[in-house]
């Protein structure tokens, strides 16, 4: 599958991300690390090129959920950093996760007993001190985990970890500080048996809230991408989006009143106006949940989404004004700026009643990702899993 870029595309500023790498830099005390979290093709970003460029802006680290997430980046040519795997691993995909030199993450010993018989590797060991998904709830059970890396031949342990669930939120009940202080008093006990442990917990919420959360490391996403974690305006805490998405008007007709667009007929004209059709539908990821519930820039104006969002196309409401006509062939920007207006994906989730990370992630392989440093050119990239890595980055 090749891109067709003109239809839909990504447009990835890779100086952005090396920016808001060292904007969070800039929040870290002395000899903190900055783990760039790239899984989910880095937010729907491009993973490699979202760890090229965060690790330029600082990062030390990377953090994948997936075995093959890891594999991937190997295979795209970034080797040097340490690479954890967050997720959860069958005993398939922990032989993929180490033979893809990443680190992974325990929680029982018999995770450790898996590791040695994978041929060893390091290991990262999860408290759970709320999250109440992966790691163990037991603190003993966790130290017993440390110690049981410590004497398996083969097996390094490399850190101790937890996860926070509600560093987004500011009334959470103290339920943060808990997690905190839980996880901190665990650390200092196993500090003291194995001082070289990395410690990491904060995302890229934690990392903006509570200095106290930094430990050795922090384990960032959202805020690389320019993407606010407490669903703000980027811009209220210096963060400058990444992406960039934007369609053209391929079509545009007269509308009479009476007349509809779409699917269902959910846009009916009260009265005679223009409609334009852009070539991105819920199959590129903008969602059917945005039917007759978003707005475009076009030509430095919003024009509203109207009617259902059907698979590859939708319609906007161009207006009366014969001027509309001549909106024919211009891009359209979905998420992004132009002129004085400005589409962030945190208004996209609102509308959606989601996450800005949905946003981005639920872009669908379709869309084109162009990478690029402040607008000069930089590579194309398919994100297209089922096509071999090397055919997958195109120069433009
Ligand atoms: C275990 C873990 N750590 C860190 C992160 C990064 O979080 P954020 O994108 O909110 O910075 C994630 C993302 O979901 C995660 O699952």
């Amino acid at each position: 599958m090749t891109a067709t870029a003109d239809r839909t595309k990504a447009s990835v500023n890779t100086a952005a991300i090396e920016r808001n790498c060292l904007r969070l830099r800039s929040e870290l005390r002395e000899g903190v690390e900055l783990c760039a979290v790239v899984k989910a093709e880095g937010y729907g970003h491009g993973a490699a090129q979202s760890a090229r460029a965060a690790l330029a802006g600082g990062a030390s680290w990377l953090a994948v959920a997936a075995a093959q997430e890891a594999r991937e980046l190997r295979e795209e040519g970034v080797r040097g950093p340490r690479v954890l795997v967050m997720g959860a691993l069958s005993p398939v995909e922990l032989e993929e996760a180490l033979a893809a030199d990443a680190d992974v993450v325990v929680w029982h010993e018999r995770d450790v007993e898996a590791v040695a018989a994978a041929g060893g590797g390091r290991v990262h060991v999860k408290l759970d001190s709320g999250m109440g998904r992966l790691g163990t709830r037991d603190p003993d059970e966790a130290s017993r985990v440390v110690a049981a890396a410590r004497s398996t031949p083969g097996v390094e342990p490399v850190g101790a970890m937890t996860h926070f669930a509600t560093a987004d939120d500011f009334q959470d009940d103290g339920y943060f500080a808990r997690q905190l202080d839980t996880f901190t008093r665990w650390v200092r006990t196993v500090k003291a048996e194995q001082p070289g442990l990395v410690v990491h917990a904060a995302n890229s919420a934690a990392v903006l809230r509570d200095p106290e959360a930094q430990f050795d490391m922090v384990r960032c996403g959202i805020a690389i991408y320019g993407m606010d974690p407490f669903r703000a305006d980027p811009s209220d805490r210096a963060l400058e989006p990444a992406l960039e998405l934007s369609s053209y008007v391929a079509e545009v007709k007269a509308c009479r009143a009476g007349e509809s667009t779409g699917y269902g007929r959910r846009f009916v004209a009260e009265h005679d106006t223009h409609l334009g059709v852009l070539p991105i539908g819920y199959g590129d990821g903008w969602r059917r949940g945005l039917s007759n519930n978003a707005d475009v820039l076009i030509g430095g104006r919003r024009y509203p989404l109207v009617g259902t969002v059907s698979m590859d196309n939708i319609t906007v409401d161009l207006g009366a004004e014969e001027s509309a006509e001549r909106l024919r062939g211009e891009r359209a920007i979905l998420i992004g700026r132009q002129g004085s207006e400005r589409i962030t994906a945190e208004e996209v989730a609102r509308r959606l009643k989601t996450i800005n990370y949905e946003v981005t992630c639920g872009l669908a392989p379709r869309v084109s990702r162009i990478h690029h440093r402040d607008g000069a050119p930089g590579e194309e990239t398919v994100v297209h899993k089922d096509t071999p890595p090397l055919l997958r980055v195109r120069r433009v």
